[in-house]
């Protein structure tokens, strides 16, 4: 199969950085990666701020014409209404926000979110124009009880049940034990899970959609590690916690490419 698709490498900032840090983070990214030339139609490279941030990065990209793509970390099931503290994915494209992070494993752990909600949540982000990030991943008591890729294709199955062909989405596949804790999943385990989940695209969506959809890999990914993942066939990018928040290992992440051409 022909490989089309362009690498994301998403910065989840979760709860970091008020709406002041993010203008001079955003500044100093683009600068960054500006000064290393860096081609963002060859690497797509967002940012998911805090939903109070959204605005002042909105400003900053549409000002100084950046390139940077960015989105929210979640959002409501529900398009309006009496829904006190839930935000719409109306009001994110308002915001010219690109995608949304739907499903993280923070979100399924302290907030209850199920796979019906996550499903429900993906549908709501179609609604609005928004590419979801889908978010799956095992814990490490899945992983012992289950192997590696059962836990996180039952939790994807579950949205693809709703979604059509034409459907344009992301998955993250994110082990919850690499999450913050420095010790990242194995390029190979990553490409063994992300092969799986290709699979489970193409029965459900088809061909043509497994083709195209973009499967990142997540879970304590920083510079000195993103090329092994990068080299993976089916690792299409990465969802970066933790490194996103320092401007010089995200924009060196971002140019995965050089560490890849000369590794
Ligand atoms: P990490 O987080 O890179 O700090 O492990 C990844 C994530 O939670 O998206």
């Amino acid at each position: 199969m022909a490989v089309t698709r362009v690498p994301l490498i998403a910065g989840n900032w979760k709860m970091n950085l008020d709406h002041l840090q993010s203008i001079a983070f955003v500044q100093k990214l683009a600068w960054s990666l500006r000064d290393a030339k860096h081609d963002y139609r060859a690497c797509e490279v967002a940012v998911f701020p805090p939903f109070t941030d959204l605005r002042s990065v909105q400003t900053l990209v549409s000002a100084d014409k950046l390139d940077l793509a960015y989105g929210a970390q979640d959002l409501s099931v529900h398009d309006s209404g009496a829904y006190t503290g839930e935000i719409s994915g109306a009001f994110l494209a308002a915001l010219d926000c690109r995608y949304v992070i739907i499903g993280h494993s923070e979100r399924r752990q302290y907030h209850a979110e199920s796979d019906e909600l996550v499903a429900e949540k993906t549908l709501a982000a179609g609604r609005h124009g928004l590419v979801p990030v889908v978010c799956v991943g095992e814990t490490a008591d899945d992983l012992e009880k289950h192997g590696p890729s059962a836990v996180p294709v039952a939790q994807l199955d579950v949205v693809l049940q709703q979604l059509s062909g034409d459907a344009d989405i992301v998955v993250a596949y994110e082990p919850v034990w690499a999450i913050g804790s420095g010790q990242a999943a194995t390029p190979e385990q990553a490409q063994q899970v992300c092969a799986a989940l290709r699979a489970r695209i193409a029965s459900t969506l088809g061909d043509e959609a497994a083709g195209r959809t973009r499967i990142l890999y997540g879970g304590s990914v920083k510079a000195a590690n993103i090329a092994g993942f990068m080299k993976q066939p089916d690792v299409d990018g990465a969802l970066v916690g933790g490194a996103s928040l320092d401007v010089d290992e995200f924009s060196a992440i971002s140019r995965f490419r050089q560490h890849v051409g000369t590794a």
